[in-house]
């Protein structure tokens, strides 16, 4: 029998509380001992609400307690890179939101602590166990669109997030635009060569005082010839809408929609349509089944399908992505690494 990896959790705010819930209620093979989160009572709400004995407002009490194997991250991007290297140095495994970090240095830096003290680092990339992307990945693998040519990819908030996220997210290409460059990736089996980045303030004047936008879009080649496109938005009123489509020399692969439910009920007053409200919504199975991997690769020792390394790539495309939008689209090329693992997992 596999042995049981207990694990500690850091940040309950909007999704680390979620995932916090999920270890505890539904991942075989973890246990959680121990929540932290610094401000309010967060942590210790969290611990009553889910039958937790310790919490913490100071994550350091979790990184030295040696009853704990393993910590999930999920505070704000700019905590990244300490938490990251504190729970390597006292030798946490470690599952991290995206991005792996707020800056490339650091990332380097992470990257080496993972390294040099030899624990899992897993990164919050959901979408790659979300079981429709998987499908498509595995349809693409077996040859059912012939060779991938073009990728399209969609993403939009259905609400705006609060200033104060916006301040620590690192903009819209590092914390939205990533999920799309990295499922465009790992579906085209391909890296990304070079991006031309445009986006607009729409709707959220905010955005601006942080050289932010609400409205974006990268342009996308890939050094397998292939080529596509990557919207973001803050500025989807219809509901939280994530789609891609993967066209290909044989024929295509449409994955999402902003469907929610498929019973539709017609009365005198109309007719109902529901739209997925929100990410844990959308991406529910998939956010349970990057978690069951982490502890899986924990208790295996075994390399998880995204590592710190391949979020690294993630993050230089949003960092030439944001260089081009800072440049009116001024195309960046980009060095690809052939180290990363893009085959279906
Ligand atoms: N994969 C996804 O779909 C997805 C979706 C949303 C957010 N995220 C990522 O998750 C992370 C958190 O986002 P969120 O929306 O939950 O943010 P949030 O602001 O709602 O929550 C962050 C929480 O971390 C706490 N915190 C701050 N500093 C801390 C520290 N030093 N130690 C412990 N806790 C600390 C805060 O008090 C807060 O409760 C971000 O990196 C974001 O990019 C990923």
């Amino acid at each position: 029998m596999s042995r049981e990896i207990r694990v500690a959790a850091l940040g309950l705010g909007r999704l680390g509380y979620y995932h916090t819930k999920n270890l505890k209620e539904k991942v075989r093979g973890a246990k959680l001992v121990s929540v932290a989160d610094p401000f309010g009572d967060q942590a210790q709400k969290a611990a009553a609400e889910l039958g937790v004995e310790k919490w913490t407002k100071n994550p350091d009490d979790v990184f030295q307690d040696p009853e704990i194997d393993a910590v999930i991250i999920v505070t704000p991007t700019t905590t990244h890179g300490e938490m990251i290297k504190k729970a390597a140095k006292h030798g946490k495994h470690i599952f991290v939101e995206k991005p792996l970090t707020q800056s490339l240095n650091e990332a380097e830096e992470v990257i080496q602590a993972v390294e040099d003290h030899q624990v899992i680092c897993q990164v919050g990339f959901m979408r790659r166990f979300d079981p429709s992307y998987y499908d498509a990945k595995k349809r693409i693998e077996a040859g059912d669109i012939g060779k991938p040519i073009y990728f399209k990819g969609i993403t939009r908030d259905f609400t705006c997030p609060p200033e104060e996220f916006i301040k620590n997210s690192g903009g819209i290409f590092l914390d939205c635009s990533i999920h799309d460059y990295d499922i465009a990736r790992y579906l085209m089996g391909a890296e990304i060569t070079s991006v031309s980045a445009h986006g607009t303030v729409v709707q959220h004047p905010y955005m601006s005082k942080y050289n932010d936008v609400d409205q974006a879009i990268t342009y996308i080649e890939f050094d397998s010839g292939a080529a596509g496109d990557v919207e973001a938005s803050r500025n989807s009123r219809h509901g939280y809408d994530i789609r891609a489509e993967i066209i290909g020399t044989e024929g295509s692969l449409f994955v999402g929609t902003f469907r929610n439910r498929n019973a539709i009920l017609l009365n005198a007053k109309g007719s109902n349509y529901e739209v997925i409200p929100d990410f844990q919504t959308r991406f529910n199975d998939a956010y349970l089944l990057e978690l069951e991997e982490f502890i899986k690769c924990v208790q295996e020792n075994k390399e998880p399908r995204i590592t710190a390394l391949d979020s690294k790539i993630n993050m230089q495309i949003a960092a030439a992505a944001t260089k081009s939008f800072l440049n009116n689209g001024e195309k960046i090329f980009l060095e690809t690494s052939k180290t990363a693992n893009l085959s279906v997992g």
